[in-house]
């Protein structure tokens, strides 16, 4: 794992001044503490190692690095916390996987032209030019502090004259183009935007990457021109407003999904944050991963037109099928090859993001309605239905119920919601509200639906040694050789290093046919990674010569050699909280070792079986 920024940042950063930001650390021997900020408590089990860089709750059994730390608090992936610590401890990173240094250089040119961009039409907006258009704004209620902060803009017809503005600030026509800022036809180039009001549509961080421009009368079509897919312009990922409303998404622990630029403008406006809005396109999986990293709670608030209608319904599609948020054990018993009943446990999705729908009462905007009453909008919003509710509500007009075909199918449309609920009393009431609705029993519905059990058990461990290590990438490349569940079957709480626990992460989000060939994703993985993935490809032609039951055993005992290298890890760590001066709290600890030596015992006799029955076979 060659040139990895990994060890930089950690040695730059000091662990208990970033930790010391979120919660306050009191000085505790050679360790600080705190009460842990991912579960409550009322006395600390949060400890920070400043030595390692190193955090663990022994209450909830959270732990690990920095990274870990901000994935964690932040709600973020491992690139993303990257990117987050690199900046904050000024070291440079590699390009971003699949994308060469001169794209990056590419994509740095564009966003520098359409920064300038949209401060020349924001000029023009306040020049004599742009009066009527200031005046179109105001009639739509926007305030000068609205217009500001979202930068808007005015297009004027002067042929030429933006063009020599960017020209002259150092850009060239083809920039222009590629920024979709200037149109080509049979005639040359021309003015993608003219005699529009502009909208600059912004990234997560907050770069413009496009423009949404509004006909100013209703003789002009379309009513908004959008700037053209660039490579920076993304419809099916971008969200407007995400920039301003992350941190009030974050934590209002909400997020509100409107249909309109306008719309969102004048929430934000009469003071409700948390509201974005898709770029005129239906809701993808894309635009709600983004939100459920944010937040808990998702609400979509659409027109209640057929149009608003069957975008929530393919919203709640979507919602459905995306990447479910946590992944739990189910246990199966089947019948094995000579006959014998085995146990198995797949592993299976479920949602803990809430999703809502709150249908706006017919005919007005979320524009119209938060201008002429606040407090409506508050309302909407905390009455949105529970998307199984909306569902329920609908189904009687989407199936015709007094058919036994459209009781199946609407019992499975339902059925496929309420499976995926967390909460085995939430999904019993829903079971009998269906069961009501389609006039049949409880007990038929239950037998069709699936049911998921208990999440399972969360990350743990702390030690972060240096990198490139064997045991784990070892287990990651015959996991991956197994396939996807193999993968999700390991627990990221068991590897030591950051680089591993950034190649299991990216393994796992890049399986999703049956098989996994390393070498082929080679592109796509973090530069530092690159030599670690290598070796592990390389491991794979071997096991290609080893029946397929044989490496299932092989896989389960690497995952118990990890498990076990972390509790003794974590031993060490108590022991060493016993030792350092200042520690009163003996009592608890020696509970915990105790705890932790039976699990420790545990294991090795599962290995130790492990490895008789391998030897019988
Ligand atoms: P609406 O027609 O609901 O417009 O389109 P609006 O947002 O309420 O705008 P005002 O209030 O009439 O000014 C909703 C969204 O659909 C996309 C835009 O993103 C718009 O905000 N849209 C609409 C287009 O892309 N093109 C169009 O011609 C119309
Ligand atoms: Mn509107």
């Amino acid at each position: 794992m060659s040139d990895s920024p990994i060890e930089a940042i950690k040695a730059r950063l000091d662990a208990v001044e970033l930790i010391g930001e979120t919660v306050p650390l009191k000085k505790a021997g050679r360790t600080y503490k705190a009460l842990c900020p991912f579960h409550a408590e009322k006395t600390p089990s949060f400890i920070v190692w400043p030595e390692t860089g190193t955090w663990k709750c022994f209450g909830c059994g959270e732990g690990g690095d920095l990274f870990h730390f901000v994935m964690k608090r932040d709600r973020i992936d491992f690139r993303e916390a990257l990117e987050l610590l690199a900046a904050r401890a000024g070291v440079e990173l590699p390009s971003r996987p699949g994308r060469s240094p001169e794209q990056d250089e590419e994509h740095a040119r564009l966003y520098a032209v359409l920064q300038t961009a949209a401060l020349y039409y924001h000029a023009m907006l306040l020049s004599p030019a742009g009066l009527a258009a200031r005046e179109y704004l105001e009639r739509r209620g926007l305030s000068p502090e609205t217009i500001e902060t979202a930068l808007l803009g005015f297009a004027p017809h002067a042929p030429g004259a933006f063009e020599r503005h960017l020209v002259e600030a150092g850009f060239t026509r083809q920039e222009l183009t590629a920024a979709g800022l200037l149109g080509s036809g049979e005639h040359g180039t021309f003015d993608w935007f003219r005699g529009r009001v502009l909208f600059p549509i912004r990234d997560q961080q907050g770069r413009v990457v496009g423009f949404g421009g509004r006909a100013m009368s209703d003789e002009v079509q379309p009513k908004y021109l959008n700037s053209p897919q660039t490579p920076l312009f993304d419809k099916g990922a971008l969200l407007y407003g995400l920039d301003r409303a992350r941190a009030a998404i974050r934590s209002e622990g909400r997020a509100v999904v409107v249909e309109g630029y306008m719309d969102v403008l004048a929430v934000h406006q009469a003071g409700f944050l948390n509201v974005v809005a898709t770029l005129g396109t239906s809701i993808t999986e894309r635009h709600l991963d983004q939100l459920k990293r944010l937040a808990p709670e998702i609400v979509l608030a659409l027109d209640p037109d057929t149009a608003g209608l069957h975008a929530t319904e393919r919203a709640i599609e979507v919602a459905r099928s995306a990447q479910p948020d946590d992944v739990v054990p189910e246990i199966a018993v089947e019948v094995g090859r000579r006959g014998l009943l085995r146990t198995l446990v797949r592993y299976r999705g479920t949602r803990k993001t809430r999703v809502r729908v709150a249908l706006l009462p017919a005919g007005l905007d979320p524009d119209d309605l938060v201008r002429h009453d606040p407090g409506a909008w508050r309302s909407l919003v905390e009455q949105a239905l529970p998307v199984v509710d909306f569902a329920l509500a609908r189904l009687g007009q989407r199936y015709d119920l007094s058919s036994a075909e459209g009781k199946r199918a609407a019992a499975e449309d339902a059925l496929d919601l309420i499976a995926d609920m967390v909460d085995a009393v939430e999904r019993a009431h829903y079971l009998q509200r269906l069961a009501r609705l389609l006039q049949v029993s409880e007990r038929e519905l239950a037998e069709k639906a699936r049911r998921p059990v208990a999440p399972a058990r969360g990350e743990s461990g702390a030690a972060a040694p240096p990198t490139g290590d064997t045991l784990e990438e070892y287990t990651l490349a015959l996991a991956a050789h197994l396939g996807p569940s193999a993968l999700q079957q390991l627990d990221p709480g068991h590897f030591e290093t950051t680089e591993g626990r950034a190649l299991l992460s990216f393994l796992q989000r890049s399986s999703q046919g049956d098989t996994l060939d390393l070498a082929a994703l080679e592109p796509y993985v973090e530069p530092w990674l690159e030599s670690s993935l290598r070796r592990m490809a390389q491991y794979n032609a071997m096991w290609e010569l080893v029946p397929e039951e044989a490496l299932g055993e092989r896989l389960a005992d690497l995952r118990l050699r990890l498990e076990e290298r972390a509790l003794f890890r974590e031993q060490r760590q108590i022991h060493e909280l016993l030792a350092a001066d200042g520690e009163a709290d003996g009592g608890r600890w020696y509970t915990e070792l105790a705890a932790l030596a039976r699990r420790i015992r545990q294991v090795q006799a599962s290995r130790a079986s492990l490895n008789r029955a391998g030897a019988r076979a």
